[in-house]
């Protein structure tokens, strides 16, 4: 089966960039370095190696062995795997309901990196003093426009590479994206590793204290690990009804999680030695990057101008080609047979600003902040369903489906090319950690993590 609509990326290479996009984004760079940080450095760091290679690994070669057999969205590929039982496509509409409420945040989050970039650039940001970013950052947050405005910026852009298709637009932009990004984020690693008492940073976030790895900490490392792999939403389901043929998945799998995994432990090295060196408090939790890091870039005088350019442009870029894959995702489904891509790329945009924009209003002190729904915030809401609770409920479902529904020829058909490729270690795979291990986790995971609330 090819995919149904024609479209599909060129080459592995390709498909690993644009994958990997989706993976590398906010998640690396401005949510696991201060999680990490908040959990007990190298003790979060060890549980969270064994989620990405057990877990979030396993499930993103489900997801593309999913995909590739059928060539179809999320849902279509549950029927058309299961034809008998049609209730399995509602899991593929979870996730995409799951990608929608990302795309929405998502969204939030990168209007604000936008204009910090932006900021850098014009040089409004150099002309703040220390102690004032934290009102800065509040008081754009919180206001009603300009918030906006940048939302609808990024979300032209990444309409726009949808538009131009998988592999002339999404191929295209990762595979010129990504090496870019590994460079000014090297960059960024080379200079804060020689700052003065740098040393101190690296000890924070490798040190391991076992004392802050709490119940709440495993579950955040589980989240952390399906969120930044962008695992257990149909994402990669989409990007693997989207994979060449002769791909071998299981070598794909591994390229994506190990840049995913490495990009994220060199965003902590290029932001914990430099938040240290300048005298920064490191829990700074969400706003660090908005709050602190700026205090950094300006403790370094003019060079620091260029490092808050280079640091808000690789931001900016790692979630555009996330953000990409997010509404690739909902126009694939919503195209269909229905109506064409770019029409459907246009209608999910509308839709989903009009969410994103009601979560920026309702941020700090916005104009729907008094909106409370189960006593918190639209923000806070999207940013609990999205970080900890839905990716595992839906990586659940996805892999009970993988490992104890679907036809087990069918898998080893998919995953080996037809016998073309060797998957001897596979019986280890499907039987321990597909049907047992991966399960087990996220329930065990998910019951303490909801208890522990
Ligand atoms: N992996 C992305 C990141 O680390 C976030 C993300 C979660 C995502 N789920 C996704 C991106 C689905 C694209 C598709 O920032």
């Amino acid at each position: 089966m090819s995919t149904k609509t024609g479209e599909g990326f060129s080459s592995s290479f390709g498909a690993i960039m644009a994958a990997a996009g989706s993976a590398v984004g906010l998640g690396n760079v401005w949510r696991f370095p201060y999680i990490c940080g908040k959990y007990g450095g190298g003790a979060f760091l060890l549980v969270y190696v064994i989620f990405v290679l057990f877990i979030g690994m396993v499930l993103m070669m489900s997801e593309f062995v999913i995909g590739r057999r059928t060539g179809e969205d999320p849902m279509k590929a549950y029927t058309a795997l299961k034809p008998h039982h049609p209730g399995w496509k509602y899991v593929g509409l979870a996730g995409l309901l799951t990608c929608f409420l990302i795309l929405a945040i998502y969204l939030v989050i990168s209007g604000w990196t936008l204009n910090y970039f932006w900021e850098s650039l014009s040089g409004t940001l150099a002309g703040i003093a220390d102690t004032g970013f934290e009102a800065h950052f509040n008081q754009f947050a919180s206001s009603a426009g300009r918030p906006v405005l940048f939302i609808a910026i990024f979300l032209f852009l990444t309409a726009l590479v949808i538009v131009g298709g998988v592999d002339k637009g999404i191929e295209r932009v990762s595979k010129l994206l990504m090496p870019i990004l590994v460079v000014l984020l090297m960059a960024l690693c080379v200079r804060s590793m020689t700052l003065e008492g740098a040393s101190a940073g690296l000890s924070y976030l490798f040190k391991p204290d076992f004392s802050k790895l709490t119940g709440e900490g495993v579950l955040a490392a589980l989240g952390q690990a399906l969120f930044s792999l962008s695992v257990g939403m149909g994402v990669m389901i989409v990007y693997g009804s989207y994979l060449p043929k002769d791909d071998n998945l299981l070598k794909t799998s591994l390229w994506i999680t190990l840049c995913d995994f490495a990009i994220a432990i060199f965003a902590g090295i290029a932001i914990f030695p430099a938040v240290f060196a300048c005298g920064q408090d490191p829990t700074g939790g969400p706003g660090l990057v908005y709050q602190v890091l700026p205090v950094v870039f300006n403790s370094m005088g003019t060079v620091g101008r260029l490092f808050s350019i280079i640091f808000f442009l690789l931001l900016s870029l790692a979630a555009l080609t996330s953000a990409i894959s997010l509404l690739e995702a909902l126009t694939q489904w919503l195209s269909g047979d229905r109506i064409g891509r770019t029409a459907s790329a246009i209608v999910m945009s509308l839709i989903v600003i009009i969410l994103a924009a009601a979560a920026s209003f309702s941020f700090g002190d916005g104009i729907l902040s008094g909106v409370k729904i189960g006593g918190m915030q639209l923000f806070d809401l999207l940013d609990k369903l999205t970080g900890t609770i839905l990716p595992p409920v839906c990586a659940l479902l996805t892999i009970v489906f993988f490992g104890w529904f679907m036809n087990k020829e069918d898998i080893i058909d998919e995953l080996s090319n037809h016998g073309t490729v060797k998957i001897g270690y596979f019986k280890v795979f499907y039987h321990f950690l597909v049907r047992i291990v991966a399960p087990l986790a996220l329930i065990v995971v998910l019951v303490t993590g909801i208890i522990g609330n």
